[in-house]
């Protein structure tokens, strides 16, 4: 197949569907890659290293023409322009969002959006949530202490001894876990919270002490167990004991990361405006929920703000920010994903039985030549 890579069009965005690593895979599975020229150099990758592998540079309708078109974000207007119908899509397409899926339907492509991907055993090598978020998590700790006028870690010096930062960690998926790890790395003091009581033993293991609201219902023991893996809106009494006890923690800590997520909702909100003004002045937000509504309402998505005293950050796209580690692992996770898409011959193929495929089928345009 002809395979396009294009420059990623959205603003601050600097990942790369595929990388050299990739790139040089589908040239010897028999296709032809067209990378458009720059496509890769904000994620270290420059035209030369694409071309030393085997694939040609062009310009953006060179890539946005091919036959199987491999994307970072959802195509911006501008680029849907460029792509033919028919066209084989793939990338983090926003699966909840209807008007990017009305618009790509539209132009008649057959878009796979990649997060769709069932939390399964054989879907975790494509997991580009997991992949991001990881990497996600850990920026979020660098960000924080970039903006924190302290030290991480607890210092005996001969000018006296300084204190380790406490952190509050709200949501320990897998950006929560990592940012666990990272700043423990860096000598913090941390508190983690969850609403799935299996994240306990996990936030214990690397070496964080368990916030832990209690369920007084079975009803709230049923949904904290959340589905497929994602939790679920928890009942209002449950969110306002956890509310007391974030207000009481976010008091003492220095840094707080929220990184909790409903998937296709608003996030929840986790941290109130009372509870931020009652935190000590210079405490740092980081808000990983920022592009979801945020799970604090003083954030600002995308923006740096400081109210009552506290620096809050909404960077919507941390992954972007370790662009090289995030292309080249985003990368792998499209690369094993067409692995179901591409058949012996290396022709494209749809097989709806397939749970992974079905579940990412984003546009109907696949499904209707099927019927034909
Ligand atoms: P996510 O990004 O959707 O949410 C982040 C975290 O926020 C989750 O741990 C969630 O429970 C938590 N959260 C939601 N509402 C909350 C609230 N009101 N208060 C506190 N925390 C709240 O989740 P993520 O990180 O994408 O994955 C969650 C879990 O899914 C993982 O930890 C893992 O157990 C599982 N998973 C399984 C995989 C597999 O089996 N292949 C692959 C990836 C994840």
């Amino acid at each position: 197949m002809h395979i396009g890579i294009p420059q990623e069009a959205r603003a601050g965005e600097a990942r790369v569907a595929a990388t050299p690593e990739t790139v040089k895979k589908y040239v010897t599975q028999g296709h032809q890659v067209i990378v458009q020229s720059g496509a890769g150099t904000r994620a270290s990758q420059p035209d030369a290293a694409y071309e030393a592998v085997g694939a040609t540079i062009g310009t953006a309708a060179d890539a946005l023409g091919a036959q199987l078109v491999l994307k970072v974000r959802a195509p911006t207007d501008a680029e849907l322009t460029l792509i033919k119908p028919g066209t084989v899509l793939v990338g983090m397409l926003n699966p909840f969002d209807a008007e990017i899926k009305a618009r790509m339907d539209e132009a008649g492509v057959i878009a796979f959006a990649l997060e769709a991907a069932p939390r399964t055993t054989r879907a975790q090598s494509m997991d580009v949530l997991s992949s991001q978020a990881n990497i996600a998590g850990y920026k979020a700790v660098l960000v924080a202490a970039q903006h924190y006028q302290r030290f991480m870690p607890m210092l005996m010096t001969a000018a006296g001894t300084v204190k380790a930062a406490r952190m509050l960690i709200l949501g320990a998926g897998v950006a929560g876990l990592q940012a666990i790890a990272t700043a423990k790395r860096l000598g913090a003091v941390i508190e983690a919270s969850d609403v799935r009581p299996a994240v306990k033993e996990q936030i214990e293991s690397l070496g964080a002490k368990f916030l832990d609201v209690p369920f007084v219902t079975d009803e709230e023991r049923e949904i904290a167990q959340g589905v497929g893996g994602y939790a679920r809106p928890m009942p209002v009494d449950w969110m306002r004991r956890q509310a007391e006890l974030v207000h009481e923690r976010a008091k003492a800590a220095d840094i707080v990361i929220t990184t909790a997520l409903i998937p296709g909702r608003q996030a929840p909100v986790l941290l109130k405006e009372e509870t931020v003004q009652a935190m000590k002045p210079g405490s740092v937000v980081v808000d990983l929920a920022a592009a979801q509504g945020g799970n604090c309402p003083l954030t600002v998505a995308d923006a740096v703000v400081e109210q009552h005293g506290v620096t809050l950050i909404g960077h919507t796209n941390l992954a972007s920010m370790v662009a090289a580690d995030a292309s080249a692992l985003y990368a792998r996770n499209v690369f094993d994903f067409l692995k179901l898409v591409i058949d012996k011959e290396g022709q494209f193929t749809l097989n709806l039985d397939d749970d992974i495929v079905a579940a990412c089928l984003m546009t109907k345009r696949a499904e209707m030549a099927l019927e034909q």
